[in-house]
């Protein structure tokens, strides 16, 4: 307090004392002063109202947008995860280009004054396929993750080997916007509890950004969660919800016993949440009232804290994680203050006037940027090119011929579908896949047979009763739904257990990655022809089959795929996979469409599991979907649907195997 006062008077002389730029040895940095409770930005005091905004959500045309948005509510920071497994698809080959262009999120950051709070893993959750994890991790099938295993940090050390030179640059210290750089996530609501571990990412971390570089945690708000979570030399934060003054200080409190002193932190404060295909959209979440004024008494308190989420995005492609229930749907709107297009909703006017009405808050809400525009292009035609099936070889990449069923690791193919086939020895009944990941659609010959999924809500089925004659081919179009995040399983994908006819174990597998980009580029070849009704073979029963249509527009606006009456699959445009629809179980019907994928002819691509849409009466090979200009992600059904639960969140000790 002494050094302050000092600073005042020295600071009223007019010398050069205070003026930065004069003084050669002056270096910007940020620290903890702990004897004030508070942050030091440059040395003065300092605290943030952050906002959690992911790059790999949002096209990076966009990035600008939902920044400014951000900071012209009045906050201060940003915080993100950098997920590894975004820039490194397949081992040792880096990718920084485009929407994994993460310095130029930074530097974009920077423009807007937005100080960063950088979340590096290497584990992020985040709600991300395998929770930021690579897939090729599971090469190794029994590798620890999240441990000290040596086969674990050694690919840790390789990634970080080329992420952290990138970071350092944006380092505070080195005049950049990162202030804070946070060690692992949730830690402590990991069964591995491997503080060797956590302290080898720290050190690793110093080695890179020095000493002075201020690390953190976060944790949830128990000393149960921080218990595991917190690393020795590292700030412990920790992570709540809206409540009253009692709960608020019982998670504030926690993080005292952990750090007597320091500024208090709620590192992920949450004014929505994730929703699971199946489940009821927005279900019990706080209101409005309720975030501003837990937002009101946190500030109150001195503290700092960011929403979790501000922004949430998409999960476009196969990007999103999943939870021991169910997948996490395509939609990461989060009932977030920013929607999932970026507009600004109540939620985010009820923030920025509490932060407008703060008097000591120095950072003023700005003029908000306007909404993006919204289009409903309206209907467009969509017509069958073929079944999985007729169109196997146009689609197929990486076949493996092999005696058991192979794995998606395995076969080196990381994400979305595998067509297992083999010929039946035997005729039989009781098909049976034990080790299937996740949804299995069975067919023989030309038949469907149905459908077979692991875990979906309380449900599994991983028997069917099927209809096959000895020599028979058996089909299985396996889906990934996504990897696990928040339990960090070795979640391996595809048939990963033999699989049997009236216990007879099948034997002779072909199996076949699926790569629905090549449908672009077969409908681009000469000697294609839009299909006609007669070209096309009739099936009794439905099978998994692509559609593809094409559509004009003049000019490019963000809209909204909308598949209602279709019933499972995936939708791409313009050679870019736009992610998963799942009308039939919602709550997600629409698919956000930003208007940086569309271009004056448009073509669309459909790979459709269970049903047709909306089909012409005179050519069911002619069906319609829609483009809307709103999106409807919060349906709900009364029919007898799994209707699933939020998640039970704490410490969970998976096997394994
Ligand atoms: C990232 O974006 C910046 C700014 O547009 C650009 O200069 C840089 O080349 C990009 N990096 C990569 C790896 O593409
Ligand atoms: C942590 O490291 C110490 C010292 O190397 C070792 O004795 C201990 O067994 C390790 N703990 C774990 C959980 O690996
Ligand atoms: C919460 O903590 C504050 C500050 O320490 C204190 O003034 C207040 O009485 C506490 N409230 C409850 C309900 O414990
Ligand atoms: C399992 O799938 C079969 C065929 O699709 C269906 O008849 C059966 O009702 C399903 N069982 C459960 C428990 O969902
Ligand atoms: C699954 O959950 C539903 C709804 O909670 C319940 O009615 C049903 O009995 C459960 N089924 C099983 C197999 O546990
Ligand atoms: C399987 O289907 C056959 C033919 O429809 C039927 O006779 C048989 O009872 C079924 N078996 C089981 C176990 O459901
Ligand atoms: C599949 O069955 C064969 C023969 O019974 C067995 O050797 C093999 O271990 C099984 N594979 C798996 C993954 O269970
Ligand atoms: C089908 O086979 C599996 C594995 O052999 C067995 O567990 C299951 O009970 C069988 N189902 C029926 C309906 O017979
Ligand atoms: C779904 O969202 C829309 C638009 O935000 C809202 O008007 C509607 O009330 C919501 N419906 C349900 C069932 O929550």
């Amino acid at each position: 307090m002494r050094a302050l006062l000092l600073l005042v008077v020295l600071c009223l002389l007019p010398l050069t004392f205070c003026d930065q730029s004069t003084n050669a040895d002056w270096k910007p940095f940020f620290k903890i002063d702990y004897d004030n409770d508070q942050f030091l930005l440059d040395g003065k005091p300092y605290r943030y109202i952050a906002g959690s905004v992911h790059y790999f959500r949002i096209p990076p045309e966009y990035w600008l947008d939902r920044l400014a948005k951000t900071a012209a509510a009045g906050l201060n920071a940003i915080e993100f995860y950098v997920p590894w497994n975004f820039h490194e698809i397949y081992q040792g080959k880096y990718t920084f280009t485009g929407q994994a262009n993460v310095t130029q999120f930074m530097d974009i950051a920077k423009e807007l004054g937005l100080n960063i709070l950088l979340r590096l893993g290497p584990y992020v959750c985040g709600e991300w396929e395998n929770g930021g994890l690579p897939w090729w991790l599971l090469h190794t099938p029994d590798i620890r993750m999240r441990t000290s295993d040596p086969r674990f940090l050694e690919a840790v050390r390789s990634w970080y080997s080329v992420l952290l030179p990138k970071v350092v640059p944006y380092l505070r210290k080195n005049g950049g916007p990162v202030i804070m750089v946070q060690v692992e996530n949730e830690y402590g609501s990991f069964c591995g509890c491997d503080q060797n571990y956590t302290i080898w990412i720290r050190d690793l971390f110093r080695s890179y950004f020095g000493q002075d570089t201020l690390l953190y945690t976060t944790d949830g708000g128990s000393e149960g969660y921080l218990k595991c979570g917190f690393v020795p030399e590292v700030y412990p934060t920790v992570d709540f919800g809206a409540g009253d003054s009692k709960a608020i200080n019982s998670s504030f409190e926690a993080q005292r016993k952990f750090s007597a002193h320091g500024p208090l932190v709620n590192s992920e404060f949450y004014p929505g949440w994730l929703v699971l295909w199946g489940q009821n959209g927005g279900f019990n979440l706080p209101s409005i009232q309720e975030i501003v004024k837990s937002s009101k008494y946190m500030y109150d308190l001195g503290a700092s804290f960011n929403y979790y989420m501000f922004h949430g995005g998409t999960n476009f492609g196969y990007w999103n994680g999943a939870e021991t229930q169910a997948p996490v749907i395509t939609s990461y709107d989060y009932s977030a203050p920013l929607t999932e297009a970026g507009d600004p909703t109540p939620k985010y006017y009820a923030i920025r006037d509490w932060i407008g009405s703060l008097s000591d808050w120095p950072y003023k809400p700005s003029t908000v940027p306007p909404a993006t525009k919204k289009r409903a292009y309206g209907q467009v035609t969509v017509q069958k090119l073929g079944t999985i099936l007729d169109l196997a070889d146009v689609i197929s990449t990486k076949c493996t011929a092999s005696e058991f069923p192979l794995t998606f690791e395995q076969m080196n193919h990381p994400f979305g579908f595998v067509l297992y086939r083999t010929k039946l020895p035997s005729s039989g009944t009781n098909l049976t896949a034990s080790g299937l990941k996740d949804h299995g659609f069975v067919m023989v010959n030309y038949e469907y047979q149905g459908t077979m999924y692991a875990a979906f809500g309380n449900r599994t089925n991983l028997s069917l009763n099927i209809t096959a004659k000895q020599g028979a081919t058996l089909s299985i179009l396996v889906e990934n739904r996504g990897r696990q995040t928040y339990e960090t399983i070795n979640d391996m994908k595809g048939l990963t257990r033999n699989v049997t006819l009236d216990g007879v174990v099948l034997t002779d597998w072909q199996q076949c990655g699926v790569n629905l980009l090549n449908i672009f580029k077969h409908m681009k070849r000469p000697a294609y022809r839009p299909p006609r009704r007669a070209t096309v073979k009739a099936a009794a029963s439905f099978l998994p089959t692509i559609y593809v249509g094409k559509f004009s527009a003049d000019t490019q606006e963000d809209t909204f795929f909308n598949p209602t009456g279709w019933g499972k699959g995936q939708y791409l445009l313009n050679k870019f996979n736009v992610g998963r629809y799942w009308p039939s179980i919602g709550p997600q019907i629409t698919l956000y469409t930003p208007k940086s994928l569309l271009q004056s002819k448009n073509t669309i691509v459909m790979l459709e599991l269970e049903h047709m849409g909306d089909c012409e009466k005179s050519n069911p090979n002619r069906c319609l979907v829609r483009f809307d200009d709103a999106p409807i992600i919060n349906v709900t059904y009364t029919e007898t649907r799994p209707r699933l639960q939020p998640e039970p969140r704490g410490p969970i000790c998976p096997p394994i195997h």
